[in-house]
């Protein structure tokens, strides 16, 4: 779906005009006027009204939608106003939607996070789909704006950039994994940042051998699909010392020997999410040319039993030297992650490091399907982060860490175990990621394992893959590091 900048409605389809809450526009046509009384509309946040008017021989569709009272402090409400116009007219028939703004008070920033959730609404995973019945088909093919303020098609371009990102983001937690795995992970962000001035550079196994990734290695080594790092790079700042982002790439988590049950197995196809979201960052931050220097690395594994997998019990060596008792091979997003995040460390010396991660069922249970869990050892990071998750729209919520979590992971036979108790699940996972970041190096963990896949269409998404992550990591950016 594309979105166009015009000075007059497209000849065809719907026209909407975005209304607050309790301020209809004095000039409606009376047939718009009684349906909205006809319908109770006030204008409240996604609320949507539609009547048909004639003109002469012609009859027009007319469309009031609702952006509320903003009571999120954010252009949330925006944003819901242009999602209900996509998940209303997205397979309605029509190929072409006008929003019109004449007369409008919105600022060329609210126009653009109206667009902004048409656009993020509009995107749904088709590519397996052959059979879709005609009325379930996308029609909607343009959306063309109309009366918006001085600085909106500039505004629009930075948003543009954001919902490029997503819908990588999206397209790669969607994918079944025998579709992405690592490699195809690898081959397929390479494609979509071609041409973006993002460079990349791929680990493959033997390198990660040499370097002593035993953590991350001893993962992978139950699956036929070999792993890789993934480290893209965007310099638009610079040069300041670089943000890093690190994602958990688990493009399929069986649980590995300590298998998990099958009921709801499948979803472990998002278990890349973190790695999805720092891909999707990073074209995010290229297509708007941020000024900002930041590295994204993928931690790409596949979490498989076999013959060669590894057992609980095993010891293994981590590339800073630690060593880790696998008591459950289950929790092996922490030992790609450990890996990763020396890695980085060694290589890059960022300025500081978050990572992403849907690394705990018990994050699920703690917070739902609301807000990411945040761990981190840095005050200003993880404030930071609060604030742009709240701007954004992607929430976060910070939970505690202390030398008494973190006692709970040690090991009688290495430095550490893979595991603690089953109580505060998600906050040892967290303790046993901080024990790979070196001293004064700023820190946060995401926890974001209820937050990239969702059961119900939401506010700016389908059902399944959210995008969670980028969002906040754009706008963290924004704010933090480009002002
Ligand atoms: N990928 C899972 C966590 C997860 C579960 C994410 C459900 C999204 C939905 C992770 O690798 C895992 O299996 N964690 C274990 C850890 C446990 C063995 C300590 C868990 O949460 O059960
Ligand atoms: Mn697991
Ligand atoms: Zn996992």
């Amino acid at each position: 779906m594309q979105i166009v900048f015009a000075s007059a409605a497209a000849p065809a389809g719907p026209v909407a005009r975005v209304v607050g809450q309790d301020s209809l526009p004095a000039d409606l046509a009376p047939v718009m006027a009684e349906a909205a009384r006809a319908a109770r509309f006030t204008g409240k946040t996604g609320q949507l009204v539609e009547a048909f008017v004639a003109n002469g021989e012609a009859v027009s569709c007319q469309v009031l939608v609702g952006s509320g009272k903003d009571a999120e402090g954010r252009s949330g409400a925006l944003e819901r106003a242009g999602a209900a116009l996509a998940a209303k007219y997205g397979c309605s028939g029509a190929k072409a939607l006008t929003i019109d703004f004449t007369g409008s008070s919105l600022s060329a920033a609210d126009v653009a996070a109206v667009l902004l959730g048409a656009r993020l609404r509009s995107w749904r995973h088709d590519a397996y789909r052959t059979k879709l019945p005609d009325e379930q088909k996308r029609t909607l093919e343009t959306i063309t704006v109309v009366g918006a303020p001085d600085g909106a098609e500039a505004a629009w371009q930075v948003e543009a950039a954001l919902a490029e990102g997503l819908d990588l983001t999206r397209e790669l937690v969607a994918e079944p994994a025998n579709i992405i795995y690592p490699e195809t992970f690898v081959e397929r962000v390479t494609a979509r940042l071609e041409g973006s001035g993002v460079t990349v550079e791929v680990l493959d196994e033997k390198a990660m051998k040499a370097l002593g990734m035993g953590a991350l290695l001893g993962v992978a080594q139950g699956s036929a699909r070999p792993p890789r790092l993934l480290v893209m790079r965007w310099n638009g700042g610079g040069d300041a010392q670089p943000t890093a982002f690190v994602g958990k790439g688990v493009t399929f988590d069986t649980g590995g020997i300590s298998l998990k049950p099958p009921a709801g197995m499948e979803d472990m196809k998002w278990d890349m999410g973190g790695a999805g979201a720092v891909a999707g960052t990073m074209l995010a931050l290229a297509r708007r040319k941020a000024k900002a220097n930041v590295v994204g690395v993928c931690g790409l594994v596949e979490n498989m039993p076999d013959g060669n997998a590894q057992r609980p019990g095993d010891v293994v060596t981590t590339m800073d030297g630690q060593t880790v008792e696998v008591i459950n091979t289950d929790a092996e997003g922490r030992l790609v992650l450990c890996d990763a995040i020396t890695w980085v460390q060694e290589k890059i010396k960022p300025a500081r490091i978050v990572d992403l991660a849907t690394l705990t069922g018990a994050m699920i249970i703690s917070l739902g399907h609301e807000h990411g869990g945040l761990f981190s050892n840095d005050d200003a990071l993880a404030d930071g982060l609060v604030a742009a998750g709240k701007a954004s729209g992607d929430k976060l919520w910070r939970f505690p860490l202390s030398p008494a979590y973190d006692k709970l992971i040690d090991s009688p036979i290495a430095d550490m175990k893979n595991v603690g108790p089953r109580e505060g699940g998600s906050i040892t996972a967290a303790q046993f990621i901080q024990r790979f970041v070196k001293k004064g190096m700023p820190w946060a963990h995401l926890d974001i394992a209820g937050m990239v896949w969702a059961s119900k269409p939401g506010a700016t998404w389908d059902k399944g893959a959210t995008g969670f992550g980028v969002r906040v990591l754009d706008r963290f950016v924004r704010d933090t590091l480009e002002s």
